[in-house]
């Protein structure tokens, strides 16, 4: 069965605009556990700019399986060993950048990343690698013990017409190659309710980890209730 992973972060984007006490990524998280996530993805950033360390232990209290999204850093890696989450995905960090660009370089970084890999397996943590669908990156992820891999989305997600056909392929050879020599399969980044159905063509997903426009569409589904909820509170007043 293809598993979803929810990835609650923007609903502490929220959060930190206001520094404010709500919304709470771990209830949002709680929510999507009952109904029906597999997991819940957070990525704790060197910055914080969204969740914080706080969230972290939170969401491994009271979420089965966390998916901790963080990159290949020594003070990520002291934090993932000693939170112990469901699994690990490794992912590049930018300090500037708005969300992840690009998969992470494991073929460039086969000696950084195999020795990272070890020492979360040391924890008993499962390891993904977020890697671009490149057949080199594929059996790189494979060298470094990794469990998982995370095919990137992003660039099928962001195109169009014969462009996106040709991304969709890509992905679909790497699934391919991966379930080959073995690696579990997962993909994410940009995975919106239309580009869905491309996603759905690619063979041996195991999970697919979607987060902005799950969150997204939370606004428009609920705003209508939470202006209602509002308009109730102010009903004492024009009695
Ligand atoms: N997977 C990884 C590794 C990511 O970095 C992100 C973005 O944080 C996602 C999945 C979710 O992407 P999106 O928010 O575009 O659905």
């Amino acid at each position: 069965m293809l598993r979803l992973g929810v990835n609650v972060d923007h609903v502490a984007t929220v959060r930190q605009a206001r520094k404010a006490k709500y919304p709470s990524p771990v209830e949002a998280a709680i929510i999507c556990e009952q109904t029906g996530a597999w997991g819940i993805t957070a990525h704790l950033r060197e910055d914080r700019r969204h969740m914080v360390d706080a969230d972290m232990v939170l969401l491994k209290q009271k979420i089965s399986r966390l998916n901790m999204e963080m990159a290949v850093t020594d003070e990520m890696l002291k934090i993932a060993c000693s939170l112990k989450p469901h699994s690990s995905c490794l992912v590049p960090e930018k300090r500037q950048e708005l969300t992840t660009e690009g998969g992470l370089d494991v073929a460039g970084n086969l000696n950084r990343i195999t020795e990272a890999v070890n020492t979360l397996h040391q924890a008993g943590i499962i390891v993904s690698l977020f890697i671009d669908p490149d057949k080199h990156q594929v059996e790189a992820a494979r060298a470094s013990g990794a469990e998982y891999i995370e095919m990137h989305t992003g660039r099928f997600a962001d195109t169009a017409g014969t462009e996106q056909r040709r991304e969709l392929d890509r992905l679909i050879k790497a699934a391919e190659l991966a379930n080959s020599i073995g690696l579990n399969v997962n993909a994410g980044h940009g995975i919106d309710y239309v580009n869905i159905q491309g996603i759905l063509e690619i063979p041996y997903l195991k999970e697919l980890n979607i987060g902005h426009s799950i969150v997204a569409r939370a606004v428009m589904v609920g705003i209508g209730q939470a202006v209602k909820e509002m308009l109730d509170l102010m009903k004492p007043y024009n009695k």
